[in-house]
């Protein structure tokens, strides 16, 4: 279904519910069975009865976003508004919700039902999820059910709630995902057995694109079987955090002055790398990873003060999962804990990427480089001696390496991906 015509659907379901009929409130067992609804709630005792009236959503945000008093919250694609006066009762009168619909009539049936609730802290925006009317990190928490997998353009939503979350602000939403037993015809069916699954991403794509656009500790947890592949699933995920005015966020194009100067502060120090010029952007770009390069950004100016990206080692398969990094911090804003922010949102991004190891080499004279990778879990493999030579002096270097708790427990094992027995 195109955009307008999925508004049109919910403003009809709008109209239906704000004349009092029921438009999808089924018993917990049919709930169980993919009728979506406000069955999956088991508090909404105090909400107005045309608010759980009018839920459509396919689980309960409110319950796994952990809200708390004070914070504020956005639900896109709030609908009659069943998650927005919830979450307002979690926040408090210290704490703020908006509810996001691009239905003008869902937005008047909500904005009738938080009046009939009595709630104030709460304000429903007209607008699309893939533009999102809020500045820049100004909610603590995002939530939505069953919403994102309308979307057409799923990687802007995404990053339009990283956007407006603050540094350390979670992403808890409802949602549905298909898994690989999905193919397409049968997902029609199910699509019209439980009306709301159109374009549903598949499970490791969606965790491709929360990542790709920055997110970290992304757990994707399904919570019922639709049959057909089709599954109710809670998605979370973190905006890093790295202190009071800063965040870490994917490394744009438009960084690349600054990534640069940066790194060429790093190499004047002697400490860094054998390199002494730092390269061109293309020969920055070339070989790093895109979906592995971080910035941490002052957040009221921009300016760019540390960052980090990994290459792969070999494009081998075997070593698919094991790549090289290099971190640099501005010279300026060092010992401040960004380099330890940065690193610890970099190994979250690989633990998600499935990379297994990370490696990169120090100089034995970085004492402050080597204690950072040592306290994030990094050995020392061995002492690389006098392998090159620096400004014509010879210089050992230790080769370090973090092996993935993750991959240490998973008992596929990357062994099994072993077929060239060469090293
Ligand atoms: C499945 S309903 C869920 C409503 C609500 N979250 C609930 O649980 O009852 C989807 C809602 O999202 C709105 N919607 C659909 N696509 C949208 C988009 N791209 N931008 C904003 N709202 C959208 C619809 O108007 C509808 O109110």
């Amino acid at each position: 279904m195109a955009h307008d015509e999925i508004i049109d659907h919910y403003s009809a379901l709008a109209r239906a519910a704000a004349a009092g009929r029921v438009v999808a409130d089924c018993g917990p067992d049919a709930f169980e069975d993919g009728c979506f609804g406000a069955a999956g709630y088991d508090d909404t005792s105090a909400l107005p009865e045309g608010a759980v009236r009018a839920g459509l959503g396919c689980g309960n945000p409110v319950a796994v976003a952990e809200l708390r008093p004070g914070e504020t919250v956005l639900d896109l694609g709030s609908g009659g508004g069943i998650d927005v006066l919830l979450s307002a009762r979690r926040v408090g009168p210290d704490g703020k919700v908006y509810g996001l619909d691009a239905s003008p009539d869902m937005l008047a049936l909500a904005r009738h039902n938080a009046e009939q609730a009595g709630v104030s802290n709460v304000e429903f925006l007209r607008g699309g999820i893939e533009r999102v009317p809020l500045p820049d990190r100004s909610v603590d928490a995002v939530i939505s059910n069953c919403l994102i997998n309308l979307s057409d353009d799923k990687a802007a939503v995404l990053a339009e709630a990283f956007r407006v979350l603050r540094p350390g602000g979670r992403f808890g939403v409802s949602d549905v995902v298909v898994n690989h037993e999905s193919n397409p015809s049968r997902r029609v069916v199910a699509e019209r057995r439980i009306g709301c699954v159109a374009g549903a991403l598949p499970i490791e794509e969606y965790r491709q694109v929360l990542a790709r656009v920055g997110f970290a500790g992304i757990r994707i947890t399904l919570t019922a079987d639709h049959g057909d592949g089709v599954h109710s699933a809670i998605v979370h995920a973190v905006k890093p955090e790295i202190g009071p005015g800063l965040e870490i966020r994917p490394m744009r194009e438009a960084d690349a002055a600054q990534v640069l100067t940066i790194y060429q502060a790093g190499l004047d120090t002697g400490q860094a790398s054998f390199e002494t010029t730092a390269p061109s952007w293309e020969g920055f770009t070339t070989g790093r990873l895109p979906h592995l390069r971080y910035v941490a950004a002052d957040t009221q100016t921009g300016e760019v003060v540390g960052w980090v990206a990994a290459s792969a080692v070999s494009a081998r398969q075997v070593y698919a999962g094991v790549v090289e990094h290099s971190i640099y911090v501005h010279p300026g804003c060092q010992a401040h804990g960004i380099g330890h922010a940065l690193l610890s949102a970099f190994i979250a991004a690989c633990e998600d990427a499935g990379v297994w190891t990370i490696q990169s080499g120090i100089f034995p004279e970085n004492s402050a480089s080597l204690a950072l990778h040592q306290a994030l879990g990094f050995r020392i493999v061995g002492t690389r001696e006098r392998i090159g030579q620096h400004h014509g002096v010879w210089r050992d270097v230790l080769f370090i390496e973090r092996r993935s708790p993750s991959a240490e427990n998973d008992s596929s094992g990357a062994g099994d991906r072993v077929q060239d027995p060469t090293p």
